[in-house]
């Protein structure tokens, strides 16, 4: 990233046109997505809504072929040509937050997060603020197909051919009224067992600051009782599912061998007991109980934008986080952390939402997983979308049952009663 040149006196062009705006919902402040489909250099304005002097109040975010810069009407203030530019023939979130409080405008790609951050500025000279962070002066976005900044560039035609091509782009472009500042951290902690120093490490959600709908989820797994070995009975489960995992004749190892091409990799295979009813706002059954086997997993996927709680019953697994339409399978991940036994995580449209899930462990895992449409959501997918491994496509996978819960338990319950009974008899 590096400060590059300098227009000559350069202000709004009459002839550039912007084919979009809106003001930022919070006075001075917010976080605006672009979720759209570019083949050509896009510009995007933040500046004052009224009075004179736009083009000295503008800081405007270039976004080109193969990289972006932030500029003043003083010329650019920072830039990079890494590779971060508009990709084209897809859609893309772009998005761009403007923090006042803190003189920063960011920009990124795909889910808002550190590692998606992919240019930087903050403003260092007080006097910066009065021009472009006036916290008294509404800002508003502005979207251009040609630069504003640099004059004598755009003309009639070409700005009436641009605007056809962005014509239907408002429902797709969305408005946070926060600025994006720091990561949210992917552990849930019940924020009853909040302390000064886990706050200050910033080390857990705390349950009370989760999504509504992962709230919701996360009353209800929370429970001492949350458990595979509930009750008092001669077996546990958690026996009883490693023997019906590990016998040939067992009904799990069964069910595992026949969905062995599920997800087009022989290790891409887990286990999905549902619980309960579906409601009609969650995909699939809000609440599965999912067995990973050692050293299996699932494909790269999302869960369709919807709220999720996952805890740990037994084990642990590698949660490996990509960024938003992830389509590569041997995509690096943003970021990766091991949950075991208790550890509870969560999913939220913009957090955690893209991942996969491995149990890289000598034992099963098993995870109670819940889902809940978040309350803004008003698409309700009801697929996760995944990655095949053979045809190495994005593809949709309808949330299914192996098994109702109580179907399982009975089942492999007996299975290792008389596994045990056939062993004392043995002896
Ligand atoms: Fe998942």
């Amino acid at each position: 990233m590096s400060r590059q040149h300098t227009y000559d006196k350069a202000t709004w062009s009459g002839r550039t046109m912007p084919i979009w705006e809106k003001s930022f919902p919070v006075l001075g402040k917010g976080m605006l997505l672009f979720n759209i489909k570019r083949d050509k250099p896009f510009y995007i304005a933040v500046c004052n809504k009224e009075g004179d002097g736009i083009a000295e109040t503008t800081i405007m975010l270039a976004v080109g072929k193969n990289g972006a810069s932030f500029c003043t009407q003083q010329g650019s203030i920072v830039s990079s040509m890494n590779n971060i530019g508009y990709e084209p023939s897809k859609i893309v979130t772009y998005w761009y937050s403007y923090d006042s409080d803190n003189m920063t405008v960011k920009y990124g790609k795909g889910y808002c997060m550190e590692e998606t951050t992919l240019l930087k500025y903050t403003f260092t000279d007080e006097s910066d603020r009065a021009k472009y962070f006036d916290p008294a002066k509404r800002r508003v976005v502005k979207l251009f197909n040609s630069n504003p900044l640099e004059p004598h560039r755009s003309s009639l035609r070409s700005t009436k051919i641009e605007r056809s091509t962005l014509v239907d782009v408002e429902k797709e472009i969305m408005f946070s009224p926060y600025p994006f500042m720091c990561n949210r951290p992917p552990f849930v902690r019940d924020s009853s067992l909040s302390n000064l120093f886990d706050i200050d490490l910033g080390k857990y959600t705390y349950s009370s600051s989760l999504p509504e709908a992962c709230q919701d989820l996360y009353e209800n797994v929370k429970g001492i009782n949350m458990s595979l070995d509930y009750g008092e009975k001669e077996y546990k489960l958690t026996d009883a599912i490693r023997h019906s995992i590990e016998d040939e004749n067992g009904l799990l190892h069964k069910t595992l061998e026949k969905k062995k091409d599920e997800f087009g990799s022989d290790d891409q295979i887990y286990l999905r007991i549902t619980l309960g009813k579906n409601f009609g706002n969650s995909p699939g059954t809000p609440y599965v109980l999912e067995i990973w086997p050692k050293k299996c997993g699932s494909p790269i996927h999302n869960h369709g934008n919807s709220c999720a709680v996952i805890r740990v019953l037994h084990g642990g697994l590698t949660i490996s986080i990509y960024n938003k339409n992830t389509t590569d399978k041997s995509a690096k991940p943003l970021k990766e952390f091991d949950v075991v036994k208790d550890d509870v995580t969560w999913i939220a449209p913009n957090w955690y939402q893209t991942h996969k899930l491995w149990n890289k462990t000598d034992d099963f895992c098993a995870t109670i997983q819940c889902y809940q449409y978040g309350d803004k959501d008003d698409i309700h997918w009801p697929f996760f979308d995944y990655l095949d491994s053979k045809s190495h496509t994005v593809d949709v996978f309808a949330p299914n049952s192996d098994f109702p819960f109580t179907e399982m338990y009975n089942i492999v319950m007996k299975e290792y009663e008389e596994a045990m009974a056939g062993k004392k008899t043995n002896m």
